[in-house]
C-alpha cells in the first residue's frame, strides 16, 4: 500500500485551486438515477469515492464517461434505462454515500434492494433517518439479511418528513426520493449544508421543483419525469478549510482560489482567533503566518455554518503546537478522535475524555511512523508532519486518496516536501 512521506520545516507560498466538492459530487451522481436523459457533472473531482459511485452506477445501468473538456473534468452519467435495482454489499460497504441511491431507485423504478452501510471507523452511523424518510413517502421496506427491500410499484406520495435531529445524508436522500413523488413533500428539520443547495439546484435544472435547501424546511412539489442538465459541482469547502490550517500550521502565504466566500467562516473566524492571517477574497481567501505561535483556540464541532466535523481533526493537528490548551468537542460522532492517537506519535500532548479532547500546545513536533484512520484523520497526519522535525510517514493512505485530490501536487507546489512511495517501497515516479 501507498504511504505518503512529509519532511518537515518548509513554508507554504503559492496558490492552491480548490477542487469539485466530494460530498456534492457524489449526490449529484446519485441523481443521474432519476431521469433517462444524460446528466452533465463539470468541477468534478477524480476521487477513489467518486470512482466507487460510478463503479456501482455502471452496474445499475448508467453509462459513466469521463472527460477533461473545455471547462475542466467533468462526468456525463446517462441512465437511459435502469437494467438492476440491486446494490450489493460489496459496493456499498466501500462507500456509505453509495447508499443513497435506494431513493432514486424507487423513485424512478419502484423497487430496489440496496445494501445496508456498515460499520464505520468515526461512529456507529445508522441509516435510520433515511429509512423513515423512504417510508414516509410510501415506500414498503423489508430489512433482510443486511439488505434493505423498497418496494412502492405505484410510485411514491408527497409526505411531511420531520427529522429528530439534523443529518446532511438523510435530508439529501429524501430530497432525491421526493423530487418524482405525487404531490408535496415537505421535510422538517433539514440539514444546511451548502452542498444541499447544490442538490437542489441540480435538481431543479433537471427539471424538478425543489425549494428552501439551505433552510431547515425544504420543499418539494413533484413532477412526472426529470430531463437533462449540466451542472458545475461547488467548490470543495472542506478541501479548502484544509489547506487552509495547512498554511497557518506552516506559515508563509498561500492563496486559495476556485472556491467562494461563506463556505468556511466558522473555520476562518477560528484561525483569525488563533491568530493568523485571514483575507477573504472574491474566489477564496488567503492564509498567512509570518514566524509568530498561534494561541490555542477551543472549538466545537456543529452542523453548518457551525464548525465542520470534518475540519476537526485538521484544527486539531494545528492546536498541537500552539500556544496554551485548545478544548477540542466533537458533537457530530461519537468516536472521531482517532487520530490523537497518531498525533501523539509525533510529540503531541493530548487527553481524550468522551466527546471532548485537551490539546497542550508543544515547542516542537518530531516526524515518526503514522497510521491514517479515516479520511480526514489522515490529511491531519499530513498537516502535522509539515512542521515535525524530520520525516513522517503515513501509512494506509488509500483513505486520503478517497477526498483529496493530487494532494501531494497541491502541497508540493506551494513548497511543502511531501512525496508519494508506492507499495512496494519504492517512490512513484
Ligand atoms: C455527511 O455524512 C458527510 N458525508 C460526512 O463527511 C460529514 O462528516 C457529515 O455529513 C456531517 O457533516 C457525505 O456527505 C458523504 P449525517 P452523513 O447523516 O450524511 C447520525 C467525510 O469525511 N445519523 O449528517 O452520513 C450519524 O450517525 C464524511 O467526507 C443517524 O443516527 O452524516 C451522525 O452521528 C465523513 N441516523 C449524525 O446523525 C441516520 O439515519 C450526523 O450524520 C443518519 C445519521
Amino acid at each position: 500500500m501507498d504511504r505518503i512521506a512529509i519532511i518537515g520545516g518548509a513554508q507554504l507560498n503559492g496558490s492552491i485551486p480548490v477542487s469539485g466538492a466530494k460530498n456534492s459530487a457524489i449526490k449529484l451522481m446519485a441523481a443521474s438515477l432519476l431521469t433517462d436523459e444524460p446528466l452533465r457533472l463539470t468541477n468534478m473531482p477524480r476521487l477513489a469515492d467518486t470512482r466507487f459511485l460510478g463503479k456501482l452506477l455502471k452496474r445499475l445501468g448508467v453509462e459513466v464517461t469521463e472527460s477533461d473538456g473545455p471547462d475542466g473534468q467533468q462526468t456525463l452519467l446517462h441512465a437511459a434505462e435502469i437494467t438492476s435495482g440491486f446494490a450489493p454489499y460489496d459496493l456499498v460497504r466501500q462507500m456509505r454515500a453509495s447508499f443513497n441511491v435506494l431513493g432514486p431507485l424507487v423513485a424512478r423504478s419502484g423497487q430496489a434492494k440496496v445494501s445496508l452501510p456498515g460499520g464505520c471507523t468515526i461512529g456507529a452511523r445508522p441509516v435510520d433517518l433515511h429509512l423513515q424518510a423512504i417510508e414516509a413517502l410510501g415506500a414498503k421496506i423489508d430489512l433482510h439479511e443486511g439488505y434493505v427491500y423498497a418496494q412502492a410499484p405505484r410510485g411514491l406520495k408527497g409526505a411531511e418528513i420531520t427529522f429528530p435531529f439534523v443529518s446532511v445524508g438523510a435530508t439529501e436522500h429524501a430530497m432525491l426520493a421526493a423530487v418524482l413523488a405525487d404531490g408535496v413533500s415537505v421535510i422538517h428539520n433539514a440539514a444546511c449544508e451548502p452542498e444541499l443547495v447544490d442538490l437542489q439546484e441540480c435538481l431543479n435544472a433537471m427539471g424538478a421543483k425543489v425549494e428552501g435547501a439551505g433552510t431547515p424546511t425544504v420543499t418539494i412539489t413533484g413532477v412526472a419525469r426529470l430531463h437533462g442538465a449540466t451542472r458545475a459541482v461547488i467548490p470543495d469547502r472542506i478541501e479548502m478549510g484544509t489547506y487552509a490550517v495547512a498554511a497557518a500550521m506552516a506559515g508563509g502565504e498561500v492563496r486559495l482560489t476556485n472556491a467562494r466566500p461563506g463556505l468556511i467562516d466558522a473555520l476562518l473566524d477560528k484561525l483569525k482567533e488563533a491568530g493568523a492571517g485571514v483575507e477573504q477574497t472574491a474566489d477564496g481567501c488567503i492564509i498567512r503566518r509570518n514566524g509568530h505561535r498561534l494561541e490555542a483556540v477551543d472549538i466545537e464541532t456543529a452542523p453548518f455554518p457551525g464548525f465542520a466535523t470534518d475540519l476537526q481533526a485538521q484544527f486539531m493537528a494545528l492546536m498541537t503546537t500552539a500556544k496554551g490548551e485548545s478544548r477540542i468537542r466533537e458533537t457530530i460522532f461519537e468516536n472521531r478522535f482517532m487520530h490523537a492517537p497518531e498525533l501523539m506519535r509525533l510529540g503531541a500532548d493530548i487527553s481524550v475524555s468522551g466527546g471532548e479532547a485537551r490539546v497542550r500546545g508543544v515547542e516542537q513536533l518530531e516526524g515518526a511512523e503514522v497510521m491514517a484512520t479515516d479520511l480526514r484523520a489522515s490529511v491531519s497526519l499530513v498537516i502535522a508532519g509539515l512542521v515535525a522535525r524530520g520525516e513522517t510517514t503515513v501509512s494506509r493512505i488509500y483513505h486520503l486518496d478517497r477526498g483529496f485530490e493530487r494532494l501531494e501536487e497541491k502541497l508540493g507546489a506551494c513548497g511543502a516536501q511531501v512525496r508519494r512511495i508506492a507499495g512496494d517501497g519504492e517512490p512513484e515516479l
